[in-house]
């Protein structure tokens, strides 16, 4: 286990979407901190997931943050309902937005509704992109596939990326990664300075839930 807290964000897009209430309360009751929401809308990525109206059903089955991870165009037009919605974290991605001004505009958006906001990068994107951005949101996820579907490989070479956002990052910048997270790709991430884990079939298909969450720790 890290010295330094390791907020674990499970994903609940391995989760059984029928289920989903019973699937969120046992990832709560072995210790994860935040849930992991993924939107998808078929055009910034090629699936298609869940959106506001789930997010505002599960506002009622849970106390822990929802970590809302927006893969999808514009962005800005969906911050309100959202937030409205429930949402805790609301990251968007950095690739989905034009320039300079599209993205100040999305972050100031979601804080002022009091919330946290997230930027995103995909693999192909190189995290000096972030420069501007450092100071002014709370977390930065990097993506450690490429976003659209759960169960696929760690790429090693966008964990790399943690080590640049390090140095960049305030103490109270969250570095988040998601995608083919597991115990051993956890711990890589962690020693590059990571501290929030995105996880997915790695808990979701875990025989003991509360061992793999543990592990990420
Ligand atoms: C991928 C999603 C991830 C996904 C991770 O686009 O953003 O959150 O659920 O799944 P695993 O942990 O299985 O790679
Ligand atoms: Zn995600």
């Amino acid at each position: 286990m890290s010295e330094q807290k390791i907020i674990i964000s499970p994903s609940i897009l391995s989760a059984d979407f029928a289920n989903l209430e019973r699937d969120i309360k046992l990832v709560e009751d072995c210790g994860a901190d935040w849930i992991h929401v993924d939107v998808m809308d078929g055009h910034f990525v090629p699936n298609i997931t869940i959106g506001v109206p789930v997010v505002k059903s599960l506002r009622k089955i849970t106390n822990l943050p929802l970590d809302v991870h927006l893969m999808i165009e514009n962005p800005d037009k969906y911050i309100e309902p959202f937030a409205k919605a429930g949402a805790d974290i609301l990251t968007f991605h950095y690739e989905a937005l034009n320039d300079y001004c599209e993205i100040c505009s999305v972050i100031k958006k979601i804080k002022s509704f009091g919330i946290k906001a997230g930027i995103s990068i995909k693999p192909k994107t190189m995290p000096e992109v972030l420069n501007p951005y450092f100071d002014m949101v709370d977390m930065v996820l990097v993506m450690t596939v490429e976003p659209g579907f759960g169960g696929q490989s760690f790429m090693s070479d966008c964990a790399e990326k943690i080590k640049y956002i390090k140095t960049k990052a305030s103490k109270s910048l969250i570095i988040q990664v998601d995608g083919g997270i597991n115990a051993q790709t956890g711990k890589i991430c962690k020693d590059f300075g990571a501290n929030s884990l995105v996880a997915g079939s790695y808990v979701y298909g875990a025989n003991d839930i509360k061992q793999a969450i543990d592990s990420l720790k």
